[in-house]
Parts: structure tokens; C-alpha cells; sequence
């Protein structure tokens, strides 16, 4: 691994566990203004310190990160249809190379749809997008996603889904966790890291964190479950406590109700 791309990796999956807490906040991106995300800089501003990587767009970051914040950045890099539109699926690339290098980037993002009506057109702008990025040494992360089709989160899907990603060079690849998380895992020859998904209790997400490590995910990359919590420093924290120091659930929960 050339040693730019080597040094922004270890900026997102920490060297010294594998693992990486990443904070999604680009929701915004396809949902506006997401409930607890309508003020991003507020959401953003409590709970940024506790995360080793922070996802987002380019117009939060401006608008809603200090520069002077020295948290990671990884830049979702894709977009082009909203919630209310006729098909997730049309995405392409919305933000350039030049433009993640301006801004400082640790990694750019963007979705790959496979099995959806845009499958070609995102593998493609996939592609393109890691020759670019190989260009500059900045690297890709591939997120699998499955738009309102969630009946496709099963392991056989999700392993097409992420070796396709890894095959068309991402260099880690986003994805849900499901049941045999690990034959998912086995077959991605680039680490894996697990979205959150949509708010439930905080156990259950804890423990979809834990299984996720556990499986073999480097790490996850949460959003919702994070500032949708009435106690969003306490999740985080709880949630690096399963990440990097390998607490269980109940551990981790204590840090919650503790709070
Ligand atoms: C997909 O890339 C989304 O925009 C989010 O980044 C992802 O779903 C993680 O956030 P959450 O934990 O809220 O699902």
C-alpha cells in the first residue's frame, strides 16, 4: 500500500486494534433534514470527539464542522436522488477528487446498488472512482446499499454485494449486519464496516455492534442509533467501549444507564 493511502487508512481503522468508530451524518444527502440531524453543527459538535472518522457531505462539513476540528473525514461523494424521487438507485458521482483533496478527505464514499435498476451505472462510477482516487492516494470506501429493499440484508446478497465492491478495488465496504455475518466477512477481502440502520432500543444496537465486531467487522460506521439517543455521548462512548476495548453488551450498557 503506497504510504498516503497507508497513513489515511490508519486514520479510520485504528492500526493499533483494526477497528474504526465511524459517525455517520450524511443522511441529509437523500432524507433532508433528518430527525435530530435538522442542525447538523449541534448534533455534530458533542459526540464528533468520540468518533475516529466522521461521514458526511461536503456542504455539512463546510457549513457545519470547525476546520479547526482534527477529526477524519470521510466524504460521501455520491448522490443525485432523494427519498420522495423515483428510484435511490440513480446515483452518480457528485463531488470530485480535486474537491476531496481541498477538503482535506481521509476516504471518499459513495453507494454501489446491486441488483437495483442502476446496479451498472454505480459498479461502473465505482470503478471510475478508484482510478481516481488510486491517483491521489485517497481511500475508497464502497457502501452496499439496498435503497427500501430491505428484505435483501441476508448473507448470500450481502456477500455479492460487498466481494463485488471489493472486486472493483474499494478499499473498505459498508454493509449491513445479518445472520452468518461472517461468511460476509470471509468472502470481502477488504475490511468491513457496518451501518447502523434505522434507531432501535440502545441494546439492540449495542448489540449489533457487538456481533458485528465479533463476526469480523473492522469496525461500524452509526448514525442514527447515536444521535436519535436520548444520551447520544454515553451511546458513542459505549460504542467505542465494544470497538476497541472489546466490552460486552452489558458493560457497554452500563455506560449508558451510568450516565
Ligand atoms: C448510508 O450510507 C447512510 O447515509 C448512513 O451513512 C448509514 O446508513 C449509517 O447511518 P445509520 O447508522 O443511521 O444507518
Amino acid at each position: 500500500m503506497d504510504w498516503g493511502l497507508e497513513s489515511r487508512m490508519a486514520r479510520i481503522i485504528r492500526p493499533s486494534t483494526g477497528r474504526g468508530v465511524m459517525l455517520a451524518v450524511d443522511h441529509g444527502y437523500f432524507m433532508g433534514p433528518t430527525n435530530h440531524l435538522e442542525v447538523p453543527s449541534k448534533t455534530i459538535a458533542p459526540i464528533v470527539d468520540y468518533c475516529d472518522s466522521l461521514m458526511l457531505t461536503r456542504g455539512v462539513l463546510r457549513t457545519s464542522v470547525p476546520a479547526s476540528s482534527a477529526v477524519p473525514v470521510v466524504l460521501r461523494v455520491s448522490g443525485g436522488s432523494s427519498i420522495i424521487g423515483k428510484d435511490l438507485s440513480n446515483e452518480r458521482i457528485t463531488t470530485g477528487m480535486r474537491e476531496a483533496v481541498r477538503l482535506n478527505a481521509s476516504a471518499v464514499a459513495m453507494s454501489i446498488f446491486v441488483g437495483a435498476a442502476y446496479e451498472q451505472k454505480t459498479l461502473v462510477g465505482l470503478g471510475k472512482l478508484v482510478d481516481e482516487a488510486s491517483e491521489v492516494g485517497m481511500p475508497v470506501l464502497a457502501v452496499t446499499a439496498v435503497g427500501k429493499e430491505l428484505e435483501k440484508r441476508d448473507a448470500r446478497y450481502l456477500s455479492l454485494a460487498c466481494r463485488i465492491a471489493a472486486e472493483f478495488g474499494a478499499n473498505m465496504v459498508k454493509t449491513y449486519y445479518c445472520e452468518d455475518f461472517e461468511k460476509v466477512v470471509e468472502s470481502c477481502p477488504v475490511p468491513i464496516i457496518v451501518a447502523g440502520g434505522p434507531k432501535v432500543s440502545e441494546r439492540e444496537a449495542l448489540e449489533l455492534v457487538h456481533n458485528s465486531v465479533s463476526a469480523g467487522a473492522a469496525g461500524v460506521d452509526m448514525g442514527r442509533n447515536i444521535w436519535q439517543s436520548d444520551r447520544p455521548v454515553p451511546m458513542i462512548k459505549a460504542v467505542r467501549s465494544i470497538v476497541h476495548d472489546n466490552a460486552s453488551v452489558d458493560e457497554a450498557l452500563e455506560l449508558v444507564n451510568s450516565s
